[in-house]
C-alpha cells in the first residue's frame, strides 16, 4: 500500500479545555500507488487538517501514517524535509507564485535545494509548461498571467521534482467555472498519464466526481461516495 492511515486523530487546543476542538477521529485511509482521490466535506470539517498531515506539515495526535513504506512518525525533521521536497507536490487555493520572478524561475525554484537543475529537470519543466499551455508565457512575471494560468503554473511547480504524491487543497476554489474545470482536468491527466498518486480537495461535488474515487469527510472520518 502506497499510503496508509491507521486510526488518525487530530485536534486543536488543549484537551480538557473547553476551547479544545477534535477535528479528525480514528480516521482510516488506504491508497494504492497511482490512484486518484477527491475529498469533499463542508467548511471546517477538517479537509485542510487532513491534507497537512498527509503532506507532513503537521503531525497527528494519535495514529500512524505510512507513506511509501516509511512510518512518518519515525522520520527525523531533516528526513521529513527531504521527503516533502522530493516526494510530495502541493497545490493550494492561492498559487503562491513569487511576484519578483518570472514563470520559468518560479517553476524551477523547488529544484534549488538539490543543486543546479539538470537536463532531466529542464526537460520536465518544458514538457509540463507545454502541456499546460504556459510555455509561451514563461518569461512573464505572474502579475501578467490570469488566475487560471497562475494556478496551472502552480501545478507545474508542484510536479517539477517528480513527486510520487500530489496534494491539492481546493486548487480551483478561487477560479471561475471554466478555469476550475481546466485545473481539475489537468490534475486528472497528471494522475493518469504520469501515474502520480493524487489527492484533491474540492468544494464541488461535480468536479470531485471526475476523479476515480470520491470520499466525504464527515464527523472526523472519511466515508466513500464513489
Ligand atoms: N491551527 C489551528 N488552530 C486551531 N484550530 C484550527 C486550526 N486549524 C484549523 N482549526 C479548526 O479545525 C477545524 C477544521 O479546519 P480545517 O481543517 O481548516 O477545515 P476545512 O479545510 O475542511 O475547512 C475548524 O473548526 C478550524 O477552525
Ligand atoms: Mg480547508
Amino acid at each position: 500500500m502506497f499510503l496508509k492511515l491507521d486510526k488518525i486523530s487530530k485536534g486543536y487546543g488543549v484537551p480538557e479545555n473547553r476551547t479544545y476542538r477534535n477535528v479528525l477521529k480514528d480516521l482510516d485511509l488506504e491508497l494504492e500507488a497511482g490512484s486518484g482521490l477527491a475529498i469533499i466535506g463542508p467548511s471546517g470539517s477538517g479537509k485542510t487538517t487532513l491534507l497537512n498531515l498527509l503532506g507532513t506539515l503537521d503531525v497527528p495526535d494519535e495514529g500512524n501514517i505510512n507513506l511509501g513504506g516509511s512510518e512518518l512518525s519515525s522520520l527525523s525533521e531533516a528526513e521529513l524535509t527531504v521527503l516533502r521536497n522530493k516526494s510530495i507536490g502541493f497545490v493550494f487555493q492561492s498559487h503562491f507564485l513569487l511576484p519578483q520572478y518570472n514563470i520559468w524561475e518560479n517553476v524551477l525554484l523547488p529544484t534549488v535545494p538539490s543543486g543546479k537543475a539538470g537536463d532531466e529537470v529542464l526537460t520536465r519543466a518544458e514538457d509540463l509548461l507545454k502541456e499546460t499551455g504556459i510555455w509561451d508565457l514563461r518569461w512573464q512575471k505572474p502579475a501578467r498571467l490570469s488566475g487560471g494560468e497562475c494556478q496551472r503554473t502552480a501545478v507545474v511547480r508542484a510536479l517539477i521534482n517528480n513527486p510520487s504524491l500530489l496534494l491539492a487543497d481546493e486548487p480551483s476554489g478561487a477560479l471561475d467555472e471554466e478555469n476550475a474545470e481546466m485545473i481539475m482536468d489537468l490534475l486528472i491527466r497528471i494522475n493518469k498519464e504520469r501515474n502520480v498518486t493524487t489527492i484533491v480537495i474540492t468544494h464541488s461535488t461535480e468536479l470531485a466526481k471526475k476523479m476515480d474515487r470520491v470520499m466525504r469527510l464527515k464527523n472526523g472520518k472519511l466515508e466513500p461516495l464513489k
